[in-house]
């Protein structure tokens, strides 16, 4: 791929809403609202969002693998119908077939495209060479490490010179090394303009990669996916890691990430956004899911520095946490009000500052105060079960509220969220045998106050 035109519209995505069948026919689950993007020629776009904000979904619909259920998808000029021919695709978990050798792993996707076999044979042989596998054609899969299993998943990707490389985390099933050193060998080929796609859209929720690898970062976010904007890399390539620029730019998205509500002003906003609705129920509002204890060890690690702040990359890094580990507990602990975010950097509230420090009776009280301040399903949750004569409610009924709002899988994980969170507050009990909540006895009034449970 010498010449390239630069600029060349290669993907675009129209207005694509995407929703799925919530079981037993209630509805639709929306998982993208009007996707506006388009992917050209020369350069790498990184989307980047936590999980479950439809990244993977997003890139399926542009290979074709999924259709949208409202939008298009035109690949150079022409609206898509089917499989994308235009693109391979790079998965974290290899997708290779064990029982091939790595010879005809790569030559796999040649055949089904009817090219003959010395052809095949031939740019097999060129494309191992170029993922750095030259003599380890007559291998199996199971015999080779984790990173060469994914060099062959590149070869077996840029054998097809597709115009636009796909890749789905490709480098987050890798131990760090290997991950790190995979990551540098396809940013230097890009780099050396002998890279065979003509460009390459990457999915991550790694930050640093995202900036590291792509020109233009699109930020995604949740409930529904929707793109919050985007971010120009306006670095040289490659990425300097030491550089202020590159710094800021880490700091600047790992704000936006952990602000859902923020808007990215990075530079450029991708695309006209249409106002989704607002979600009101109190059901509706997705819990991340970390438990309590979580919320306050991080809390009590920040407490410990200068003036109760932190920056998230290094607090990431000295925690030796995934971003989205990470994210959901500082999620958690602003949503309770203990923390506010701001530049890359968490900060410790007055009443954060007293949470991490008191003692376990106050801070339970300090809990359940926020909770029912700012956590509109647990205050509901008590709400209704005081509303009931004899103070208790199946747990069905709330797993039905949370049905309308979430996949039978995510309620089931947010009812389970909201009942860790209430019980360690105190707000209600759990009976898992009965499958009840209750409230609990007020402490010191009847005759069996101080009953074991
Ligand atoms: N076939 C499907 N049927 C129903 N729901 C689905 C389907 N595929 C994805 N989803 C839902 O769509 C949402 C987005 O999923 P997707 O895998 O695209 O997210 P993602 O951003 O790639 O997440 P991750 O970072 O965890 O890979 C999730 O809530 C998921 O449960
Ligand atoms: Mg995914």
């Amino acid at each position: 791929m010498t010449t390239i035109t630069h600029q060349e519209t290669l993907i675009a995505v129209e207005q694509v809403h995407k929703s799925f069948p919530l079981p037993e026919g209630k509805g639709e689950f929306p998982v993208l609202h009007n996707i506006n993007l388009t992917v050209k020629s020369g350069e790498v776009v990184a989307l980047l969002g936590r999980s479950g904000s439809g990244k993977s979904t997003l890139l399926r619909i542009m290979a074709g693998l999924l259709p949208p259920s409202q939008g298009q998808v035109i690949s150079r000029g022409k609206r898509l119908q089917g499989a994308n021919n235009d693109v391979a695709m790079v998965f974290q978990s290899f997708a290779l077939l064990p029982w091939l050798t790595v010879q005809e792993n790569v030559e796999l996707g040649l055949e089904a495209r009817g090219v003959q076999r010395e052809e095949r044979r031939q740019r097999a042989l060129k494309a191992i060479d170029l993922v750095g596998l030259d003599g380890f054609e007559s291998a199996y899969p199971k015999e080779l490490s984790g990173g060469m299993r994914q060099r062959v998943g590149f070869a077996r990707a840029f054998v097809i010179q597709p115009q636009v490389l796909f890749m789905d985390e490709p480098f987050s099933a890798l131990d760090v090394l290997t991950a790190e050193n995979l990551r540098g060998e396809i940013d230097d080929l890009w780099n050396a303009g002998t890279f065979p796609s003509k460009s390459i859209v990457i999915v991550t929720h790694n930050i640093e990669e995202a900036v590291f690898l792509a020109d233009r970062v699109v930020i995604l976010g949740a409930n529904p996916g929707r793109i919050r904007g985007e971010v120009i890399i306006s670095l040289p390539r490659s990425h300097d890691r030491s550089s202020k620029r590159f710094e800021a730019l880490v700091d600047y998205i790992y704000t936006v990430m952990t602000n859902p509500e923020a808007e990215v002003t990075g530079v450029a906003v991708a695309a006209p956004k249409a106002a989704f609705e607002v979600r009101q129920s109190p059901y509706a509002q997705a819990l991340p899911h970390v438990r309590v204890g979580g919320i306050s060890g991080l809390l009590e690690l920040i407490v410990d520095q200068p003036e109760g702040k932190d920056d998230i990359p290094r607090l990431a890094e000295r925690l030796q946490l995934e971003v989205d580990d990470l994210l959901p507990i500082l999620d958690a602990a602003v949503l309770l009000g203990f923390a506010e975010v701001s530049q890359g950097d968490v900060k410790l509230t007055e009443i954060g500052h007293d949470f991490a420090t008191t003692t376990i009776l106050r801070s339970k009280d300090l809990f359940r105060q926020q909770a029912l301040k700012n956590v509109p399903v647990l205050s509901s949750m008590v709400q209704t079960l005081r509303e009931k004569r004899n103070q208790s409610m199946r747990a069905d009924f709330f797993l039905d509220l949370l049905d309308e709002h979430f996949p039978h899988e995510e309620a089931e994980r947010q009812f389970a969220t909201a009942v860790d969170w209430g019980r360690y507050a105190e707000l209600f009990e759990y009976d898992a045998g009965e499958e009840r909540l209750y409230l609990p006895e007020p402490v010191g009034v009847g005759e069996n106050a101080g009953d074991g449970e």
